[in-house]
Protein backbone atom coordinates (compact mmCIF):
# COMPACT_ATOMS: atom_id res chain seq x y z
CA UNK A 1 0.00 0.00 0.00
CA UNK A 2 0.94 3.84 -0.40
CA UNK A 3 0.26 6.57 1.74
CA UNK A 4 -0.31 9.96 0.70
CA UNK A 5 -0.15 13.53 2.22
CA UNK A 6 -3.66 15.52 0.82
CA UNK A 7 -5.73 17.87 0.74
CA UNK A 8 -5.52 21.34 2.59
CA UNK A 9 -2.32 19.96 3.94
CA UNK A 10 -0.52 19.81 0.66
CA UNK A 11 -1.81 23.23 -0.26
CA UNK A 12 -1.22 25.38 2.85
CA UNK A 13 2.43 23.98 3.24
CA UNK A 14 3.01 25.34 -0.71
CA UNK A 15 0.82 28.71 0.29
CA UNK A 16 3.43 28.92 3.35
CA UNK A 17 0.50 28.78 5.77
CA UNK A 18 0.18 27.11 8.55
CA UNK A 19 -1.23 23.50 8.38
CA UNK A 20 -3.78 22.73 11.29
CA UNK A 21 -4.90 18.95 10.76
CA UNK A 22 -3.25 16.37 8.51
CA UNK A 23 -5.19 14.42 6.05
CA UNK A 24 -3.79 10.76 4.50
CA UNK A 25 -5.05 9.01 1.73
CA UNK A 26 -3.97 5.09 1.22
CA UNK A 27 -3.98 3.22 -1.99
CA UNK A 28 -4.01 0.16 -2.85
CA UNK A 29 -5.17 -1.47 0.84
CA UNK A 30 -8.43 -3.05 1.60
CA UNK A 31 -10.87 -2.44 4.98
CA UNK A 32 -9.08 -5.74 6.62
CA UNK A 33 -5.76 -4.74 5.94
CA UNK A 34 -6.32 -1.28 7.86
CA UNK A 35 -7.70 -2.99 10.53
CA UNK A 36 -4.94 -5.79 10.88
CA UNK A 37 -2.59 -3.00 11.35
CA UNK A 38 -4.28 -1.55 13.95
CA UNK A 39 -6.31 1.46 12.24
CA UNK A 40 -10.14 2.47 13.86
CA UNK A 41 -12.77 2.59 11.29
CA UNK A 42 -14.01 5.92 11.91
CA UNK A 43 -17.79 5.12 10.71
CA UNK A 44 -19.62 1.88 10.10
CA UNK A 45 -19.29 2.41 6.11
CA UNK A 46 -17.06 5.30 5.50
CA UNK A 47 -13.87 4.10 4.51
CA UNK A 48 -11.68 6.13 6.75
CA UNK A 49 -9.67 5.68 9.74
CA UNK A 50 -7.47 6.90 12.51
CA UNK A 51 -3.95 5.77 13.08
CA UNK A 52 -3.78 3.98 16.28
CA UNK A 53 -1.18 6.42 17.76
CA UNK A 54 -1.47 9.71 16.10
CA UNK A 55 -4.76 9.76 16.03
CA UNK A 56 -4.97 11.25 12.41
CA UNK A 57 -7.40 10.55 9.44
CA UNK A 58 -6.62 7.85 6.83
CA UNK A 59 -8.94 7.42 3.93
CA UNK A 60 -8.78 4.49 1.51
CA UNK A 61 -8.63 6.23 -1.56
CA UNK A 62 -12.21 5.89 -3.45
CA UNK A 63 -14.66 7.13 -5.87
CA UNK A 64 -17.76 8.05 -4.96
CA UNK A 65 -21.11 8.05 -7.21
CA UNK A 66 -23.75 9.97 -6.30
CA UNK A 67 -27.25 7.67 -5.61
CA UNK A 68 -29.57 9.96 -4.79
CA UNK A 69 -31.23 13.71 -4.04
CA UNK A 70 -29.60 15.36 -0.72
CA UNK A 71 -26.64 14.75 1.77
CA UNK A 72 -26.36 11.15 2.71
CA UNK A 73 -27.08 10.18 -1.40
CA UNK A 74 -24.00 8.71 -1.58
CA UNK A 75 -22.41 5.46 -2.13
CA UNK A 76 -18.78 4.85 -1.51
CA UNK A 77 -16.82 2.69 -3.38
CA UNK A 78 -13.15 1.92 -1.91
CA UNK A 79 -11.26 -1.06 -3.85
CA UNK A 80 -7.32 -1.43 -3.48
CA UNK A 81 -7.46 -0.84 -7.66
CA UNK A 82 -9.11 2.69 -6.82
CA UNK A 83 -5.95 5.00 -7.81
CA UNK A 84 -4.75 8.11 -6.54
CA UNK A 85 -5.62 9.83 -9.86
CA UNK A 86 -9.09 8.59 -9.56
CA UNK A 87 -9.08 9.67 -5.77
CA UNK A 88 -7.89 13.34 -6.63
CA UNK A 89 -10.31 13.99 -9.80
CA UNK A 90 -13.11 13.53 -7.63
CA UNK A 91 -12.46 16.41 -5.31
CA UNK A 92 -13.16 19.75 -5.16
CA UNK A 93 -10.51 22.50 -6.03
CA UNK A 94 -7.66 21.52 -7.89
CA UNK A 95 -5.46 23.31 -5.26
CA UNK A 96 -7.39 20.56 -2.88
CA UNK A 97 -6.31 17.34 -5.33
CA UNK A 98 -2.84 17.60 -4.57
CA UNK A 99 -0.63 14.51 -2.65
CA UNK A 100 2.47 14.53 -1.44
CA UNK A 101 4.57 10.94 -0.73
CA UNK A 102 6.39 10.06 2.50
CA UNK A 103 9.17 11.01 0.41
CA UNK A 104 7.94 14.69 -0.03
CA UNK A 105 7.39 14.08 -3.74
CA UNK A 106 4.66 16.06 -5.25
CA UNK A 107 1.80 13.89 -7.11
CA UNK A 108 -0.30 17.04 -8.94
CA UNK A 109 -2.06 15.34 -11.81
CA UNK A 110 -4.69 18.45 -12.04
CA UNK A 111 -2.67 20.75 -12.01
CA UNK A 112 -3.43 22.87 -8.42
CA UNK A 113 -0.13 23.86 -7.85
CA UNK A 114 -0.34 26.38 -11.55
CA UNK A 115 -3.37 27.44 -9.90
CA UNK A 116 -2.21 27.82 -6.53
CA UNK A 117 0.71 30.55 -8.37
CA UNK A 118 -2.23 31.85 -10.96
CA UNK A 119 -4.62 32.30 -7.74
CA UNK A 120 -7.59 30.49 -9.18
CA UNK A 121 -9.93 28.46 -7.40
CA UNK A 122 -10.69 25.88 -10.02
CA UNK A 123 -13.02 22.76 -9.60
CA UNK A 124 -11.53 19.36 -10.78
CA UNK A 125 -13.41 17.76 -12.94
CA UNK A 126 -17.94 17.64 -13.40
CA UNK A 127 -17.75 15.48 -10.04
CA UNK A 128 -17.55 18.35 -8.05
CA UNK A 129 -21.48 18.65 -8.60
CA UNK A 130 -21.59 15.58 -6.74
CA UNK A 131 -21.62 17.53 -3.62
CA UNK A 132 -23.84 20.72 -3.42
CA UNK A 133 -21.94 21.87 -0.44
CA UNK A 134 -19.05 22.91 -2.35
CA UNK A 135 -20.42 25.71 -3.64
CA UNK A 136 -20.13 26.89 -0.10
CA UNK A 137 -16.73 25.91 0.17
CA UNK A 138 -15.80 27.60 -3.02
CA UNK A 139 -17.17 30.71 -1.62
CA UNK A 140 -15.25 30.29 1.79
CA UNK A 141 -11.51 29.42 0.59
CA UNK A 142 -12.51 33.05 -2.00
CA UNK A 143 -12.83 34.67 1.97
CA UNK A 144 -10.27 32.99 3.38
CA UNK A 145 -7.86 33.18 0.50
CA UNK A 146 -8.72 36.76 -0.83
CA UNK A 147 -5.95 38.85 0.88
CA UNK A 148 -3.67 36.31 -1.20
CA UNK A 149 -5.40 37.65 -4.35
CA UNK A 150 -7.46 34.01 -4.99
CA UNK A 151 -10.45 34.05 -7.87
CA UNK A 152 -13.04 31.97 -8.22
CA UNK A 153 -12.25 30.71 -12.12
CA UNK A 154 -14.95 31.60 -14.38
CA UNK A 155 -15.80 27.68 -14.99
CA UNK A 156 -16.10 26.98 -11.32
CA UNK A 157 -18.67 30.22 -10.88
CA UNK A 158 -20.85 28.40 -14.05
CA UNK A 159 -20.99 24.84 -12.38
CA UNK A 160 -21.51 26.71 -9.30
CA UNK A 161 -24.81 28.20 -11.18
CA UNK A 162 -26.26 25.63 -12.12
CA UNK A 163 -25.84 23.25 -9.29
CA UNK A 164 -27.95 26.75 -7.47
CA UNK A 165 -30.37 25.95 -10.42
CA UNK A 166 -30.80 22.26 -10.05
CA UNK A 167 -32.08 23.23 -6.86
CA UNK A 168 -29.86 20.57 -4.63
CA UNK A 169 -28.64 24.16 -2.36
CA UNK A 170 -32.27 23.57 -0.99
CA UNK A 171 -31.53 20.17 -0.13
CA UNK A 172 -28.41 20.25 2.09
CA UNK A 173 -28.65 20.03 6.13
CA UNK A 174 -28.83 23.10 8.24
CA UNK A 175 -25.88 21.63 10.01
CA UNK A 176 -23.23 21.22 6.64
CA UNK A 177 -24.56 24.53 5.58
CA UNK A 178 -23.77 26.56 8.87
CA UNK A 179 -21.23 24.82 9.48
CA UNK A 180 -19.57 26.43 6.30
CA UNK A 181 -21.57 29.56 7.27
CA UNK A 182 -19.74 29.73 10.47
CA UNK A 183 -15.69 29.26 9.09
CA UNK A 184 -16.54 31.78 6.40
CA UNK A 185 -17.90 34.54 8.78
CA UNK A 186 -14.51 33.91 11.21
CA UNK A 187 -12.52 34.35 7.93
CA UNK A 188 -10.69 37.44 7.80
CA UNK A 189 -12.86 38.61 4.26
CA UNK A 190 -15.94 37.09 5.03
CA UNK A 191 -18.18 39.39 3.24
CA UNK A 192 -16.03 37.79 0.12
CA UNK A 193 -18.08 34.74 0.95
CA UNK A 194 -21.18 36.45 0.23
CA UNK A 195 -20.31 38.39 -3.00
CA UNK A 196 -18.76 34.73 -4.34
CA UNK A 197 -22.37 33.54 -3.28
CA UNK A 198 -24.09 36.23 -5.16
CA UNK A 199 -22.47 36.80 -7.76
CA UNK A 200 -23.14 32.74 -9.16
CA UNK A 201 -26.48 33.46 -8.34
CA UNK A 202 -26.29 30.45 -5.09
CA UNK A 203 -26.96 33.61 -3.02
CA UNK A 204 -30.73 33.54 -4.23
CA UNK A 205 -30.93 30.49 -3.42
CA UNK A 206 -29.10 29.85 -0.34
CA UNK A 207 -30.33 33.40 1.20
CA UNK A 208 -33.00 35.02 -0.65
CA UNK A 209 -33.68 37.28 2.18
CA UNK A 210 -30.21 38.95 1.42
CA UNK A 211 -29.98 38.79 -2.54
CA UNK A 212 -31.58 42.11 -2.83
CA UNK A 213 -31.90 43.36 0.42
CA UNK A 214 -29.74 45.88 2.44
CA UNK A 215 -26.02 46.22 2.05
CA UNK A 216 -24.68 45.19 5.18
CA UNK A 217 -21.09 43.93 3.61
CA UNK A 218 -19.12 46.73 4.92
CA UNK A 219 -20.09 46.28 8.33
CA UNK A 220 -19.99 42.55 8.16
CA UNK A 221 -16.12 43.33 7.05
CA UNK A 222 -15.40 46.32 9.68
CA UNK A 223 -16.57 43.49 11.81
CA UNK A 224 -13.92 40.85 10.53
CA UNK A 225 -11.27 43.80 10.67
CA UNK A 226 -11.92 44.38 14.35
CA UNK A 227 -12.13 40.61 15.41
CA UNK A 228 -15.35 40.82 16.33
CA UNK A 229 -17.18 36.85 17.83
CA UNK A 230 -19.16 34.97 15.29
CA UNK A 231 -22.45 36.49 16.71
CA UNK A 232 -21.68 40.18 16.35
CA UNK A 233 -20.74 39.17 12.44
CA UNK A 234 -23.88 37.30 11.87
CA UNK A 235 -25.66 40.12 13.37
CA UNK A 236 -23.78 42.44 11.01
CA UNK A 237 -24.52 40.30 8.26
CA UNK A 238 -28.79 40.39 8.97
CA UNK A 239 -28.68 44.27 9.97
CA UNK A 240 -30.96 45.95 8.36
CA UNK A 241 -33.78 43.05 7.13
CA UNK A 242 -37.37 42.52 8.07
CA UNK A 243 -37.44 40.92 11.64
CA UNK A 244 -39.39 37.80 9.36
CA UNK A 245 -36.17 37.62 7.16
CA UNK A 246 -33.91 37.13 10.37
CA UNK A 247 -36.12 34.78 11.37
CA UNK A 248 -36.10 32.98 8.54
CA UNK A 249 -32.61 32.73 8.37
CA UNK A 250 -31.73 32.13 11.65
CA UNK A 251 -34.33 28.91 11.83
CA UNK A 252 -33.38 27.91 8.18
CA UNK A 253 -29.53 27.25 8.73
CA UNK A 254 -30.39 26.67 12.77
CA UNK A 255 -27.69 29.01 13.69
CA UNK A 256 -26.17 29.00 17.56
CA UNK A 257 -28.89 30.59 20.35
CA UNK A 258 -26.28 33.44 20.66
CA UNK A 259 -26.45 34.12 16.76
CA UNK A 260 -29.95 34.16 16.59
CA UNK A 261 -30.84 36.53 19.49
CA UNK A 262 -28.33 38.87 19.05
CA UNK A 263 -29.45 39.06 15.27
CA UNK A 264 -32.81 39.44 16.35
CA UNK A 265 -31.98 42.67 18.94
CA UNK A 266 -29.73 44.25 16.33
CA UNK A 267 -32.97 44.04 13.61
CA UNK A 268 -35.52 45.38 16.04
CA UNK A 269 -33.05 48.32 18.36
CA UNK A 270 -29.68 48.78 16.29
CA UNK A 271 -31.79 51.87 14.91
CA UNK A 272 -32.78 53.07 18.12
CA UNK A 273 -29.51 52.67 19.49
CA UNK A 274 -28.09 55.18 16.76
CA UNK A 275 -30.26 57.96 17.88
CA UNK A 276 -29.74 56.73 21.55
CA UNK A 277 -28.36 60.39 22.54
CA UNK A 278 -31.89 61.86 21.77
CA UNK A 279 -33.42 59.04 23.55
CA UNK A 280 -35.57 59.63 26.68
CA UNK A 281 -35.15 58.17 29.49
CA UNK A 282 -38.36 56.15 29.87
CA UNK A 283 -37.36 54.69 26.23
CA UNK A 284 -33.82 53.92 27.15
CA UNK A 285 -35.00 51.74 30.27
CA UNK A 286 -37.48 49.96 27.94
CA UNK A 287 -34.40 49.00 25.56
CA UNK A 288 -32.20 48.05 28.46
CA UNK A 289 -34.73 45.98 30.19
CA UNK A 290 -35.44 44.04 26.95
CA UNK A 291 -31.68 43.56 26.84
CA UNK A 292 -31.73 42.25 30.21
CA UNK A 293 -28.61 44.20 30.91
CA UNK A 294 -28.53 43.32 34.56
CA UNK A 295 -27.92 39.44 34.08
CA UNK A 296 -26.46 39.57 30.32
CA UNK A 297 -23.78 42.22 30.35
CA UNK A 298 -21.99 40.53 27.50
CA UNK A 299 -25.29 40.31 25.03
CA UNK A 300 -25.61 43.95 25.54
CA UNK A 301 -22.04 44.59 24.69
CA UNK A 302 -21.98 42.79 21.60
CA UNK A 303 -25.25 44.62 20.52
CA UNK A 304 -23.14 47.74 20.84
CA UNK A 305 -20.67 46.91 18.56
CA UNK A 306 -22.68 45.02 15.99
CA UNK A 307 -24.04 48.73 15.94
CA UNK A 308 -20.30 50.26 16.23
CA UNK A 309 -19.46 47.97 13.02
CA UNK A 310 -22.30 49.60 10.60
CA UNK A 311 -21.20 53.44 11.56
CA UNK A 312 -18.19 52.50 10.09
CA UNK A 313 -16.94 55.91 10.67
CA UNK A 314 -13.89 56.41 13.81
CA UNK A 315 -16.10 56.69 16.80
CA UNK A 316 -19.49 55.37 17.86
CA UNK A 317 -20.23 58.23 20.86
CA UNK A 318 -23.46 56.21 21.32
CA UNK A 319 -21.66 53.19 22.68
CA UNK A 320 -19.89 54.73 25.26
CA UNK A 321 -23.36 56.66 26.13
CA UNK A 322 -25.28 53.53 25.95
CA UNK A 323 -22.75 51.65 28.66
CA UNK A 324 -23.08 54.77 30.86
CA UNK A 325 -26.99 54.16 30.83
CA UNK A 326 -26.88 50.54 31.71
CA UNK A 327 -24.23 51.19 34.48
CA UNK A 328 -26.50 53.72 36.26
CA UNK A 329 -29.57 51.28 35.47
CA UNK A 330 -27.92 48.65 37.01
CA UNK A 331 -25.82 50.44 39.95
CA UNK A 332 -29.66 50.82 41.30
CA UNK A 333 -29.64 48.73 44.84
CA UNK A 334 -32.37 46.34 45.45
CA UNK A 335 -32.00 45.89 49.43
CA UNK A 336 -33.31 49.17 50.42
CA UNK A 337 -36.52 47.90 48.55
CA UNK A 338 -37.01 44.53 50.20
CA UNK A 339 -35.89 46.09 53.35
CA UNK A 340 -39.09 48.21 52.67
CA UNK A 341 -41.18 44.71 52.71
CA UNK A 342 -41.61 44.96 49.07
CA UNK A 343 -41.61 41.59 46.83
CA UNK A 344 -43.13 39.92 43.79
CA UNK A 345 -44.65 42.10 41.29
CA UNK A 346 -44.62 45.64 43.51
CA UNK A 347 -41.20 45.00 43.99
CA UNK A 348 -40.11 44.48 40.62
CA UNK A 349 -42.39 48.04 39.80
CA UNK A 350 -40.34 49.70 42.59
CA UNK A 351 -37.05 48.71 40.78
CA UNK A 352 -38.84 50.11 37.42
CA UNK A 353 -39.15 53.40 39.07
CA UNK A 354 -35.81 53.63 40.88
CA UNK A 355 -33.50 52.55 37.47
CA UNK A 356 -36.12 55.80 35.58
CA UNK A 357 -34.80 58.06 38.26
CA UNK A 358 -30.75 56.93 37.50
CA UNK A 359 -31.98 57.30 33.96
CA UNK A 360 -32.93 60.29 34.18
CA UNK A 361 -30.22 61.54 36.20
CA UNK A 362 -28.01 60.13 33.69
CA UNK A 363 -29.30 61.80 30.72
CA UNK A 364 -29.92 64.97 32.72
CA UNK A 365 -25.90 64.74 33.25
N1 LIG B 1 -13.06 17.51 -0.02
C1 LIG B 1 -13.84 17.58 -1.17
N2 LIG B 1 -15.16 17.92 -1.11
C2 LIG B 1 -15.73 18.20 0.08
C3 LIG B 1 -14.98 18.13 1.27
C4 LIG B 1 -13.64 17.78 1.18
O1 LIG B 1 -13.31 17.34 -2.26
N3 LIG B 1 -17.02 18.51 0.13
C5 LIG B 1 -11.65 17.07 -0.12
C6 LIG B 1 -10.68 18.16 -0.55
O2 LIG B 1 -9.67 17.52 -1.28
C7 LIG B 1 -10.14 18.67 0.76
C8 LIG B 1 -10.07 17.39 1.59
O3 LIG B 1 -11.20 16.62 1.14
O4 LIG B 1 -8.87 19.27 0.62
C9 LIG B 1 -10.14 17.61 3.09
O5 LIG B 1 -11.32 18.28 3.42
P1 LIG B 1 -11.41 19.27 4.65
O6 LIG B 1 -10.62 18.76 5.77
O7 LIG B 1 -12.85 19.58 4.85
O8 LIG B 1 -10.80 20.62 4.10
P2 LIG B 1 -9.34 21.14 3.89
O9 LIG B 1 -9.06 21.21 2.44
O10 LIG B 1 -8.38 20.44 4.75
O11 LIG B 1 -9.52 22.67 4.30
P3 LIG B 1 -9.63 23.39 5.69
O12 LIG B 1 -8.34 24.10 5.79
O13 LIG B 1 -10.77 24.32 5.44
O14 LIG B 1 -9.89 22.37 6.72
Amino acid sequence: MQIYKVGGAVRDRLLGRPVSDVDWLVVGATVEQMQAQGFRPVGADFPVFLHPHTGEEYALARTERKSGRGYGGFTFHASPDVTLEDDLIRRDLTINAMAEDEQGTLYDPYHGKRDLDQRLLRHVSPAFAEDPLRVLRVARFAARYAPLGFKVADETLALMRQIGESGELQALTAERSWKEIERALMESEPQVFIEVLRSCGALEHLMPELAQGADTLAALHQAAQRQQALPVRWACLLRGLEPAAIKALNQRFKAPRECQELAVLVGEFAERADQALAMAPANLLEMLQKFDVYRRPQRFEDFIAACEMAALGPGYPQGEYLRGAAEAARAVDVKPLVEQGLTGQALGEALKGERLKALEAYTAG
